[in-house]
């Protein structure tokens, strides 16, 4: 355990799987007292016992950041909890599974949109005034996607969403950077994860999505947890606003 992040407190939403899982426990292992959110209260829970079991501190929460009402709930219990979050990893979020523009309706795009961009904006509105108290250093990193870069890494209604994501990390730099709030978002590329085991299939190079790859291989959800935990970090305290692609060369080629 390194101390990176020692005596911060962090909320990760959808710490209960794939990258926020692997971020959760990062940021424990680097010294913070992680609080672990997701709809899959049982996959927070075993989160947060990972992190226990390595000697870390870690609570779960069950929240739903497409549910306003749920967002109060768990923020509530945070403050109950804490005096102030230094860090807040917006990770929860769905895919669309690629769904081609025929067969999605409006139904869908507003699904994806009220999880990805209206979660990730009223989770940060909530957590406002516990990021403030954090006293000038609090961190925010939203999970956005090359689907905010490049048209074909999802569906409409993901890339839709994951460009609003970034967008809004840019809004909210400007505004929150002056008291004390950095915000930046991390771009993945293709990686294996829960989200994507169907979409990626078994892992060959015969499978085209591996050829386009310059690093030559898909990521795991701790090489994209790498770079979270840095951004989160004061090492980082000059980043701001930024997009970090993490893809291993797939929006170079
Ligand atoms: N895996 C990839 O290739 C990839 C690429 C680019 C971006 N991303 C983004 O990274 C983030 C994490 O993705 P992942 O691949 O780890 O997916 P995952 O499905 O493994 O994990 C997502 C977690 O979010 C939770 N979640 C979903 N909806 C929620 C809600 N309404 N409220 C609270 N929690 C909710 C899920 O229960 C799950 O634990 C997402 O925002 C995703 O869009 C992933």
């Amino acid at each position: 355990m390194t101390d990176r992040v020692k005596g911060k407190v962090a909320v990760v939403t959808g710490g209960g799987s794939g990258i926020g899982r692997e971020t959760a426990l990062l940021l424990a292992r680097e010294g913070a007292t992680v609080v672990v959110v997701d709809i899959d209260e049982a996959g927070a829970e075993e989160t947060a016992q990972l992190i226990s079991g390595e000697g870390g501190t870690a609570g779960a929460l069950s929240g739903d950041i497409g549910d306003p009402a749920s967002i109060d709930a768990f923020v509530a219990t945070i403050g109950e909890q804490h005096d102030a979050v230094d860090i807040l990893v917006n990770n929860a979020g769905v895919f669309d599974n690629g769904q081609p523009f025929a067969d999605s309706t409006g139904d869908d795009l507003d699904r994806v949109l009220r999880i990805n961009v209206t979660g990730t904006f009223l989770v940060t509105k909530a957590l406002l005034p516990m990021l403030l108290a954090a006293g000038g250093k609090a961190a925010v990193v939203n999970l956005s996607s090359v689907a905010a870069v490049i048209g074909n890494a999802g569906g409409v209604s993901y890339t839709t969403s994951k460009h609003a994501v970034h967008g809004m990390t840019k809004s909210l730099a400007i505004e929150l950077g002056p008291q004390g709030i950095r915000v930046n978002a991390v771009l993945p590329g293709a990686i294996r994860t829960p989200m994507t085991a169907a979409l990626l299939g078994p892992e060959s190079p015969a499978v085209p999505v591996y050829e386009g790859v310059p690093a030559g291989r898909i990521a795991g959800p701790e090489d994209v947890a790498k770079v979270i935990a840095f951004l989160a970090s004061d090492e980082a305290d000059f980043v701001h606003g930024a997009g970090y692609v993490v893809d291993g060369g797939l929006t170079i080629v």
